[in-house]
Order: C-alpha cells, then sequence, then structure tokens
C-alpha cells in the first residue's frame, strides 16, 4: 500500500506557484490578490480560510479576508459582492461556504463576476467545466485530478466510484473523471445517500473517492483489493491519545481501509492541501488574465 502525499506534492506546487508569482511581478503586474468573505462563526470555516491565507503569503499573493456576522442580509452580502466584483486590485475571490440559512447560496454565487470566481461555483463556470471549455475549476475536484495524475495514478478505462453528488465536490469530480481528456477517461459511477446497497457499487471501484461527509462511512469490506482511494471527508473526533483531546478522521475507515489498497490518501496530508494550492492556482490564472 502506497501513501499518497498530498501535503508533498502541494508543496511541490506551491514552489511552482511562488516562481509564478515571481514572473508576474519581475514583468511588471501587480502582486495576485485573493479575497475570502468569511459570514459567521463556523470554526471549520475560520480555519479554512486561516490555511487559504497562510497559503497566499507562502507564495508571494497577497490576501484579504473579509468577515461578517451572521447577521448579515442577503442584500448586505450582495453589496459586498458588488464591491469585489468592482475592485480592481481583487485578482479573484471566494465566499466561503455554507453561508447562514437566511441567505440563499444561489444568489450570491450567481452574483460572483465569473471571472474572479476562483471556486469555480458560478454556474457559468460550471457549464464550462461539464463542457470541457476552458474554466475555473473548482478546487477540491481539481486537486484530486492533480493528486492523482501526480502520484502516477492511471485513469483511463478505469472504473471510478464517486461517493456524494455535492455540488463542490462528488458532482464535478464525478464530471471531470469521465471527461474525454488525459488525466480522466474513467467509467464514472455516482453514489449517494439514496443509493441502494452502496457497498455493491464500492466494490467495483478501481478508484474510490469518497466526500459524503460521514465520518469512516467506507470500510473495509466495501473496498476491492487494488483500489485506490481518495478521501476528501475531515471531521475533528475525541481522542484520548493526542495533547489537544481530538484527532481528524476522513470519511475512509482509514486503518481497516489502507492494507487492502495499491494507494490512499491520509487525513489529513491528502486531499486538503491540495484544495488550497487549486485555489492558488486559479489566482495566479486570474492575475494573468
Ligand atoms: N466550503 C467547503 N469547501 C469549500 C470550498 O472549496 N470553497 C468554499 N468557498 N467554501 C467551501
Amino acid at each position: 500500500m502506497e501513501l499518497i502525499d498530498g501535503k508533498k506534492i502541494a508543496g511541490q506546487i506551491k514552489e511552482e506557484l511562488a516562481a509564478g508569482v515571481s514572473r508576474l511581478v519581475a514583468a511588471g503586474k501587480k502582486v495576485p490578490h485573493l479575497a475570502a468573505v468569511l459570514v459567521g462563526d463556523d470554526a471549520a470555516s475560520e480555519t479554512y480560510v486561516a490555511s487559504k491565507v497562510k497559503a497566499c503569503q507562502a507564495v508571494g499573493m497577497k490576501s484579504t479576508a473579509l468577515r461578517y456576522p451572521a447577521t448579515i442580509t442577503e442584500e448586505q452580502l450582495l453589496e459586498v459582492i458588488d464591491r469585489l466584483n468592482g475592485d480592481d486590485d481583487v485578482d479573484g475571490y471566494i465566499v466561503q461556504l455554507p453561508l447562514p440559512r437566511h441567505v440563499r447560496e444561489e444568489r450570491i454565487l450567481e452574483r460572483v463576476d465569473p471571472a474572479k470566481d476562483v471556486d469555480g461555483f458560478h454556474p457559468f463556470n460550471v457549464g464550462k467545466m461539464t463542457l470541457g471549455l476552458p474554466a475555473y475549476l473548482p478546487a477540491t475536484p481539481a486537486g484530486i485530478v492533480e493528486l492523482l495524475a501526480r502520484h502516477g495514478v492511471e485513469t483511463a478505462g478505469k472504473h471510478c466510484v464517486v461517493v456524494g453528488r455535492s455540488n463542490i465536490v462528488g458532482t464535478p469530480v464525478a464530471v471531470l473523471m469521465s471527461r474525454k481528456a488525459a488525466r480522466a477517461n474513467c467509467t464514472v459511477t455516482l453514489c449517494h445517500s439514496r443509493t441502494p446497497d452502496i457497498r455493491s457499487f464500492t466494490l467495483q471501484a478501481d478508484i474510490l473517492i469518497v466526500a459524503i461527509g460521514s465520518p469512516r462511512f467506507i470500510t473495509a469490506d466495501m473496498v476491492k483489493e487494488g483500489a485506490v482511494v481518495v478521501d476528501v471527508g475531515i471531521h475533528r473526533e475525541p481522542s484520548a491519545t493526542t495533547k489537544s483531546g481530538f484527532r481528524l478522521v476522513g470519511d475512509v475507515d482509514f486503518d481497516a481501509v489502507a492494507p487492502r489498497c495499491s494507494a490512499i490518501t491520509p487525513v489529513p496530508g491528502g486531499v486538503g492541501p491540495m484544495t488550497i494550492v487549486s485555489l492558488l492556482r486559479n489566482t495566479l490564472l486570474a492575475a494573468n488574465r
């Protein structure tokens, strides 16, 4: 069993991105600038945005985190979006999800200028991605494709089973893996919460991508011997053996599943770091335009 080291691969990509930023600045362009809109005080969102800000610093990009209380109205948030769309210093920005329940996510995401939509969540960019046209690809799916390619996982002709159909991960990664393109060309099955007997599908997977949002959902009996497993989940679990009193676990029961795999991503240090570098890559693309 090989560990797919997302942290190491993301480190290499960060060096490439830092070189890209240097080239841009040496050519007299401004420093690429990513902004992140954070609404409310969701602990996980705080952590993600802090990681994104730190990663920007590491590659020489500028970043701004814009924080608003959970009581912000939809109209007020739309004004924030309009300001960012009109701010020439901001090359790209993201609206960290989830948003409070009283704010309609689609309404906010549709207001983002597609040219600054480095999360790739605007319907225009989702449409372009689905058609195989150049677009900002959503960060986690793009990170997974990059991770498999750089680890040397052959995808053409393989059966890729995706578990989870979210707009952020499951649905777009199913689209990317099935495209007629290098690093893709898989036969894809998309399983979700209403799939009966999920195990009968996951057992067929040469490549199993799990983004169901449920800790240790995938157990050893659900995985074919020799499969490649990509775990997108990240959950905090109380632990008596760590100093912090908790540990991070994924959607895959790693200890039981790993011995069956030819390769598997760890949590943490697998998909997470790749998501962040994908976002930075989109920001560099935006700055180059
Ligand atoms: N929430 C969970 N993942 C993401 C992501 O990739 N982008 C944004 N904006 N919010 C998220």
